[in-house]
């Protein structure tokens, strides 16, 4: 088959999209297809028209790439490409529109606001923050990966830097409650209505929180796979990972983010529609434990995109 590869683009997550382009391209290389990789700006638009393909394999992350925007032009030039549409793509992104669904059908999320930072002045930001939230508590891009952009404040005088943290990615703040927890989460694979949750995995990062260096950095952090929590915890997280996919519409695969308290209470953090491929990343590794390769993971996904 011949696949065209999108990775890299202009996000934040670039750096991470290189890596998860490059495990992509090689996999479908070794599969036996036609492949052709396109580091992606809209400048190489007329180039993917040229190849012709017969599907669009996206190893974007972020904006214009996990957003829908991607997913939206391939739809209007008629190229089939992997994995979940825009509806599905632009909610899972935006991290406050998810948790109002997830609310509304009884999936645990973490209270928080969402900011819109262009109709307010820094004070009128920092007044209202500190208003409804005492440290510690999460300030972070409403729309934004791999932490990036994220600030645990735990001390109040943190608050003014957090804001600019976050408002370099989005214009829309999502400010959230600290949950103290253990870090999970669960593979979801299938056609819509046929999913299947992978083993849930724990994720003890070596830092104090699983940020961009943890998830990155060669033994940054340590993946448990099966999680040793107790089969209700893991059926529990699962029967989540699998409604919360569903909830949003997505398809094919999606990765979704827990914290569990610590009285055992999990709480979803938003479910990830291109998950990273990385060699550290961790999609793959729950892929693993169920005997499949990478390469035999991608090409279930080039098939199941496909039906
Ligand atoms: N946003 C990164 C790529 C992930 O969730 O794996
Ligand atoms: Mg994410």
């Amino acid at each position: 088959m011949k696949i065209a590869v999108l990775y890299g683009g202009t996000s934040g997550e670039r750096e991470v999209s290189l890596s998860t382009g490059k495990g992509i391209i090689q996999a479908l290389k070794e599969n036996g297809h036609e492949v052709t990789g396109i580091d992606f700006h809209p400048e190489r638009l007329d180039e993917l028209l040229k190849l012709n393909v017969d599907l669009v394999f996206i190893g974007l992350h972020g904006k214009f790439g996990e957003d829908g925007k991607i997913q939206g032009l391939l739809d209007i030039l008629d190229i089939p490409y992997v994995g979940s549409g825009v509806l599905a793509s632009a909610l899972a992104m935006d991290k406050a529109k998810a948790k109002q669904i997830f609310e509304k059908n009884q999936l645990p999320v973490a209270k928080g606001i969402a900011i819109p930072v262009k109709r307010h002045t820094q004070q009128e930001i920092i007044d209202l923050v500190q208003g409804k939230f005492t440290p510690p508590y999460v300030v972070k891009p409403n729309q934004e990966g791999s932490t990036l952009g994220l600030t645990i404040v735990k001390k109040a005088e943190q608050l003014p830097e957090a804001v600019k943290n976050a408002v370099h990615s989005d214009d829309m703040l999502l400010v959230e409650e600290f949950i103290s927890g253990r870090e999970f989460t669960v593979a979801v694979i299938g056609s819509q209505g046929e999913e299947q949750a992978l083993p849930v995995i724990e994720i003890i990062p070596k830092n104090d929180y699983y940020d961009f260096d943890s998830k990155y950095k060669p033994g940054g952090s340590e993946h448990i796979i099966p999680a040793r929590i107790s089969d209700s915890l893991t059926g529990q997280l699962q029967t989540y990972a699998v409604r919360a996919h569903q909830l949003l519409g997505c398809d094919v695969y999606s990765r979704v983010d827990f914290i569990v308290t610590e009285t055992g209470e999990p709480v979803v953090l938003e479910v990830n529609t291109l998950p990273g491929m990385t060699p550290t990343s961790l999609f793959p590794d729950a892929a693993k434990v169920v005997g499949w390769s990478y390469e035999q993971m991608v090409e279930q996904f080039v098939t199941l995109s496909l039906k």
